[in-house]
């Protein structure tokens, strides 16, 4: 994607009204300072969508929506924010300094045009086979199957003939050059030159990308030929690990019932859409990756899995909890009878049972602890493995309240204490410094709340930013997302000399702060100056203490070692590094502050 300079970005920001741009798509009502509507994010029926034309700024306090107007129209229209800011540039007439671009990248841009072009003249081509003659075993098996005409045009499904030339020959009418057939994987290339139609006798599903742009293929074999289903081979445009059937049908849909369905198979898709259940993507016969999971984070804030009720079903699932955990995407999972996969469920049992089973689908992090218990044979050693199994998962999740909830159900079922899972949930992260831990952020339990009450009192009485340098006190944040936060408070403060708060948001990458600093901006302050003035005092006061006695405990301990190495006295040095350990652990996602501290060599 092009990088926008910033300075082009700032313009666009402050031509695109935020008032007007979304009042262009949500009716809004002057309410005091603000703007309100109802939020085209969720549904409601009473207006919880704030729009402020002083931060320029959007809110919505039911489903916690926010950000700048850039995320608005990224979030309406999908796009990337890149595409945001030039579709912004253009409505409003600002000109965007085109980015030189390289030759080779140009030579990439064409060729995928291309490959889409291409993949799009065959889309067609199988669609209106599917309706001559030659088309009707394609068309019997889709009645056979319960798929109705809607569906069918929806999709824009096909029938590649029983030929080994039947696509080469159209493409060859259409003046398309055919090694870049082969290159869109369309033709399989032979020896000496020449190719055949890749899929033959197959049932067709173009497989399309958010804009609707066909991108690769999936066929269903209509006889007993291998593979059941074929699908494109990996192309300048085709990843599987990048793609999810269904993407262009379930936009909208997703984000009216806020919530996507994951279904594993093109049919169990169809199956459902036919019922008027358009929410639903599948991945293209590959386990979810992170990636699949980014993209269902973008269609909606909520996933549900609905997989074959066997086993296969359950453990792939399982697989994909840590990408959810680490997406922050909550997700629920929903088990269909042994045997079953969601077209046969829907077919069999009919539409209301299945929303039966969805309503009551259980969070999949709750199914993951139910499967590690149910090995658990009573054993000293059972309990250590299934402890170990699930410390990994319960490090990613977010949300303290539901920590604590999970480890109540260990302690429960185990009898381990949730004392003891929390001293096992700090070792595994002593043990394993993941790469991906130390970049994600993740918020531990027990965290200092000023850091938070800070930011939140500076979001308030911006002409207080300053301070938070005269004191020292970003060195001291042991939370990485907040220390960032007040970095760019400063930042923009000493550029403007104000909060630039749709600046501001555009910048934190955490979604969850993202939200809670646009709340507060928005939101009457809870204290009268003075009494925030006098909280945020304390709050200094109180990390410099906190500092000091940190910086005592380890001068302290560092004494203790010394003289233990001096007595050969192993059993207590080895005591006393166990506690530097446990020290550094506490201290935080042990990464920054520690490490930072003791490399100045004063302790240790
Ligand atoms: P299944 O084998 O579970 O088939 O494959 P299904 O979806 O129930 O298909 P029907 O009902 O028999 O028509 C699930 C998914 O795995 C991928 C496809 O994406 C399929 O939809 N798959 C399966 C392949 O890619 N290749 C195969 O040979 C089989
Ligand atoms: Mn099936």
């Amino acid at each position: 994607m092009t990088r926008i300079n910033r300075d082009v970005i700032e313009e666009v920001r402050t031509s695109a009204n935020i008032v007007d741009v979304v009042g262009s798509y949500v009716a809004l009502r002057k309410r005091g300072k603000n703007y309100l509507g109802l939020c085209p994010f969720h549904s409601e029926k009473e207006p919880s969508f704030t729009v402020s034309n002083e931060k320029q700024i959007f809110h919505c306090f039911g489903c916690g929506a926010s950000g700048s107007v850039f995320d608005f129209v990224m979030r309406t229209r999908n796009l990337t924010f890149a595409e945001a800011v030039s579709e912004l540039a253009n409505r409003f007439g600002i000109p965007l300094p085109q980015e030189k671009e390289t030759a080779q990248a140009k030579k990439i841009r064409e060729m995928a045009e291309r490959l889409r072009q291409i993949n799009g003249m065959a889309a067609e081509y199988f669609s209106r086979n599917l309706l001559r003659s030659s088309g009707e075993i394609a068309r019997k098996y889709l009645q056979t199957r319960g798929i109705g005409e809607e569906t069918i045009q929806d999709f824009q499904l096909g029938y590649a003939p029983k030929s080994w030339d039947g696509l080469k020959r159209f493409l060859t009418r259409e003046k398309v050059d055919l090694k870049v057939a082969v290159q869109a994987g369309m033709l399989v290339p032979k020896s000496g030159g020449d190719s055949y139609d890749r899929f033959r006798n197959r049932l067709m599903f173009p497989i399309k990308d958010m804009r609707g742009r066909t991108v690769g293929f999936g066929g269903r074999a209509l006889d007993d030929s291998m593979p059941k289903y074929l699908n494109s081979p990996e192309t300048l445009i085709f990843h599987k690990g990048r793609t999810l059937y269904g993407l262009a049908t379930a936009r909208e849909a997703c984000r009216r019932n806020n919530e996507t369905l994951v279904v594993e198979g093109y049919f169990d898709l169809l199956a459902l859409y036919n019922r008027s259940i358009h929410q639903v993507v599948a991945p293209l016969g590959t386990a979810l990756t992170l990636h699949h999971v980014r993209m269902l984070s973008r269609l909606a804030p909520q996933a549900v899995l609905v997989f074959d009720g066997d086993d296969a079903g359950m453990q792939a699932a399982l697989r994909s909890l840590e990408f959810f955990l680490r997406e922050k995407l909550p997700v629920r999972f929903l088990p269909l009878p042994e045997g079953m996969d969601p077209d046969d469920f829907i077919n069999k049992e009919g539409k209301e049972p299945f929303m039966q089973l969805l309503s009551e689908a259980k969070p999949l992090m709750e199914v993951f602890l139910e499967q590690s218990l149910s090995n658990y044979d009573g054993s000293v050693e059972g309990r250590l493995k299934v402890v170990r199994a699930v410390t990994p998962m319960l490090r990613l999740v977010d949300s303290p309240v539901a920590q604590e909830g999970y480890l109540r159900v260990l302690d429960r079922r185990l009898g381990v204490s949730e004392e003891a899972l929390r001293a096992e949930l700090a070792l595994t992260s002593i043990r394993r410094p993941s790469a991906a831990a130390s970049h994600k952020r993740e918020q531990k339990p027990g965290l200092p709340e000023w850091e938070e009450g800070i930011i939140r009192i500076l979001v308030n009485y911006p002409q207080w930013i300053p301070t938070l340098e005269e004191n020292s006190a970003l060195e001291s944040f042991q939370n990485k997302d907040w220390a960032e936060v007040g970095r760019l408070l400063v930042k923009y403060y000493q550029e403007g000399g104000k909060l630039n708060l749709s600046g501001l948001l555009m910048d934190v990458q955490n979604e969850q702060i993202r939200n809670l600093i646009s709340s507060w901006s928005l939101e009457t302050s809870p204290w009268r100056e003075e009494d925030a003035h006098a909280r945020l005092r304390e709050y200094f006061a109180g990390i410099s203490s906190s500092r000091r006695r940190l910086q005592d405990d380890l001068k302290r301990l560092k004494e203790k070692i010394q003289a233990a190495e001096r007595s050969r006295d192993e059993k207590l040095m080895a005591e006393l590094l166990a506690e530097l350990q446990a020290k550094k652990a506490a201290l935080l996602a042990g990464e920054v502050n520690d490490e930072a501290n003791l490399s100045k060599g004063e302790m240790v």
